[in-house]
């Protein structure tokens, strides 16, 4: 046995796979039943796939960049659920792909941002920040105002989650259009915060 022990410790190629396979039968153990478990996969009661406008706000959420300063992750903490509301559950998210959970908090969190503040204060916080929070480094977003959301394109955006398992109906695909029509990407983009983290925070 000693021999043995010897012969790994002196082949580091050999040494180095059963390093892998000790380290992956743990990381599978953590991971594989997590994976299996309801409340992981299934939605957080009242949670639904993001309406059309919201759909369209999430998407200037993400090309935007906002998830490089802010985070959408409440840990389960008392400094964290002080601050921010109940701590983020994973049922909360599984209609975000991808998830905007974020690593960087250059500001707050923003897992429960929604009706925190009137549509009025993120329009003017989005075009300057510094007019509301006069220390703000948070960048302005002038353009959103002026761009408008395509109506042409969110049918085919709805309709590719769906074939993800995104339980859009057919009549909430044919009504996206109009819900879009005549929006800027500000309204959309204040549409998705208004809304995010509602839905348990209300419990
Ligand atoms: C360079 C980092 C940075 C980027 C990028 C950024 N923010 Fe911020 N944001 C901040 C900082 C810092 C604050 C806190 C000061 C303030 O309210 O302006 C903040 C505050 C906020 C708040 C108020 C949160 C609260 O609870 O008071 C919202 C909402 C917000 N940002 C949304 C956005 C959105 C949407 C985007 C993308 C379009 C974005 N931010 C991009 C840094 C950033």
């Amino acid at each position: 046995m000693a021999i043995k022990h010897d012969s790994i410790e002196k082949n580091i190629n050999l040494m180095a796979v059963l390093i892998v396979i000790v380290i992956s039968i743990g990381g599978l153990i953590e991971i594989v039943p997590l994976m299996m478990g309801s409340e992981v996969n299934e939605p957080y009661e009242g949670i639904k796939p993001y309406p059309a406008l919201r759909l369209a706000g999430r998407d200037v959420y993400v090309r935007e960049g906002c998830y490089n300063c802010h985070s959408q992750q409440i840990r389960p903490f008392r400094s964290e659920t002080e601050r921010y509301g109940p701590y983020s559950v994973a049922g909360e998210f599984v209609y975000d792909r991808p998830f905007q959970f974020g690593s960087k908090r250059t500001g707050p969190d923003l897992a429960r941002v929604g009706k925190r503040y009137s549509d009025d204060w993120h329009r003017i916080h989005l075009l300057k920040p510094q007019e509301l929070v006069p220390d703000s480094n948070m960048p302005a977003y002038p353009w959103l105002a002026e761009a408008m959301i395509d109506p042409d394109l969110i049918q085919t955006k709805m309709r590719a989650l769906r074939m993800l398992g995104d339980p859009y109906s057919d009549e909430e695909i044919a009504a996206a259009p109009a819900a879009v029509m005549n929006k800027t990407e500000l309204d959309a983009l204040i549409a998705y915060l208004q809304d995010l983290g509602t839905v348990r925070s209300a419990r």
